[in-house]
């Protein structure tokens, strides 16, 4: 048991109290963060004449070191220390001696904890931002090849309006778009240093908050310390975009398993990206959509437990905060997975755009268009539903679609109908003529995908 305190105690720790204390097992996921902290701590102490130049230089190069030999593997991180700090101060104290003891100078765990862990969380912002921008463009090279391709569009899941399969794509690029501009909004909420916020009250030494902010990329210091020790919100946001991101890949595996089932085949997913069975030789099983479906409960879950931990924590740092960082380091590893393998997925998918057209054909998709038609020759909205209504009665009764009905069978049920109506209820027509912004129209849609298309390549240089 190697533990940074102990000059108060008389007795032993318990061994279990000890285990169950310990966050070496899960915190060591941070030790650069941690060492990078330091590192500027140090630098700052020294810049106010707190360590000297000499002390200064030691320190940040053995930190250095001791960042090196755990890169390249030889140096461990072993359960018998407490904490990941408590590790690098001891490292620190072995190879230096009396001047590693000067690190914890004007710090605390409470505000060194609540740096790392920003300094982590910030970076699995930016992480996860790359990854959807990946998912974007994969998205809109779809909606590019497909603004012709005609499908069903579904409410109810019951086909409802022809649509276009760069239209219905286009619906998952705003959702996915929202999640990235979410993400920037979390950052510029979040990028602000609790370095120098102390145990809760600050601290007496001159210690430079503006200069540590700066080294560490930081827009500035927090200003209130014990909100600097014990503000677990970014983390909040950040679980809870992650949650919002899971529930838009959920939904479009959802669609991704019907579209792939063996009664719509209006995809197929590459078999690389495909699982099979141990005993039906002919399976080819979605488990990718499945498993990103899945987890999505997980991540959900992590965010539910850190809201419950933070409920009731009075200020400033309590032993609850420890709780922020299992589940969390989960849910964002579960995240980046996730949106990777989907959109590795999605890039080898083959659309089977025939049976999706056909599709289209086959359900009464273009019924709103015939009832329309109607309208345009002055018959009002409410009756021409009621006849287009028997018209679909006959064609299902025969088991044909609108197209198929002969003029002289449209006449009976409405002398209104001409020769023209088959062209106005093409589904060409019918996609074609919807050119209200955001509709599937060729042309709306054209617009739209240059504007995101022009919305990427801004965000990639910027
Ligand atoms: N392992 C602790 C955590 O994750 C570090 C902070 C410890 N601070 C304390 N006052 N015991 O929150």
């Amino acid at each position: 048991m190697a533990q940074l305190w102990g000059g108060r105690f008389t007795k032993e720790t318990d061994k279990l109290v000890y285990q169950f204390n310990a966050s070496i097992s899960f915190d060591k996921k941070f030790y650069r963060q941690d060492i990078e902290g330091s590192i500027a701590h140090v630098k700052m102490l020294g810049k106010q004449g707190i360590l000297t130049g000499e002390e200064t230089d030691a320190i940040v190069n053995c930190l250095g070191e001791i960042r090196g030999d755990v890169e390249a593997g030889r140096l461990a991180i072993t359960d018998e220390y407490e904490d990941i700090h408590s590790f690098v101060e001891a490292q620190l104290i072995k190879r230096l001696g009396d001047t590693g003891k000067k690190l914890h100078t004007g710090r605390s765990r409470n505000d060194q904890v609540a740096l790392d862990m920003r300094l982590f969380t910030r970076q699995e912002v930016l992480h996860t931002d790359e990854l959807l921008a990946e998912l974007l463009s994969v998205i809109l090279k779809i909606m590019e090849a497909h603004t012709e391709t005609i499908m069903p569009g579904f409410t109810h899941l019951q086909k409802a309006q022809p649509v276009t399969l760069a239209h219905h794509m286009g619906a998952y690029f705003e959702m996915f778009k929202r999640d990235r501009l979410r993400l920037g909004d979390i950052y510029e909420r979040m990028n602000y240093c609790p370095l120098g916020s102390g145990a809760l009250a600050g601290t007496t030494y001159p210690l430079d908050r503006d200069y540590t902010a700066e080294l560490l990329g930081f827009y500035g210091p927090t200003l209130n310390s014990m909100d600097g020790v014990s503000d677990r919100d970014y983390l909040i946001e950040f679980l809870s975009a992650c949650s919002v991101i899971m529930m838009h890949l959920s939904r479009f595996s959802e669609e991704i398993i019907i579209w792939n089932s063996n009664e719509y085949q209006f995809v197929e997913i590459d078999d690389a990206y495909s699982t099979g069975s141990s005993i039906m030789p002919q399976k080819k099983n979605p488990d990718i959509a499945e498993l990103v479906r899945g987890k999505t409960g997980r991540v959900y879950g992590a965010l539910m437990s850190l809201l419950t931990a933070m409920k009731g924590i009075p200020l400033a740092y309590n032993k609850d905060m420890q709780e922020d960082k299992e589940l969390a380091f989960d849910a964002m590893d579960t995240v980046k997975g996730c949106i990777a393998l989907f959109t590795g997925m999605l890039s080898t998918m083959k659309f089977h755009t025939e049976t999706m057209r056909a599709s289209a054909n086959n359900g009464f998709t273009n019924a709103t268009d015939a009832a329309d038609y109607l309208v345009n020759h002055g018959v009002p909205f409410r009756d021409a539903h009621g006849i287009v209504g028997q018209i679909v009665l006959f064609c299902i009764e025969k088991g044909i679609a609108i197209d198929d009905m002969s003029l002289a069978e449209l006449k009976e049920i409405s002398p209104v109908f001409e020769e023209d109506i088959y062209e106005a209820i093409s589904m060409e027509t019918c996609v074609n003529k919807r050119l209200t912004v955001g509709a599937p129209g060729k042309a709306a849609m054209e617009q739209v995908i240059a504007q995101e298309r022009a919305w990427l390549n801004e965000k990639k240089q910027g």
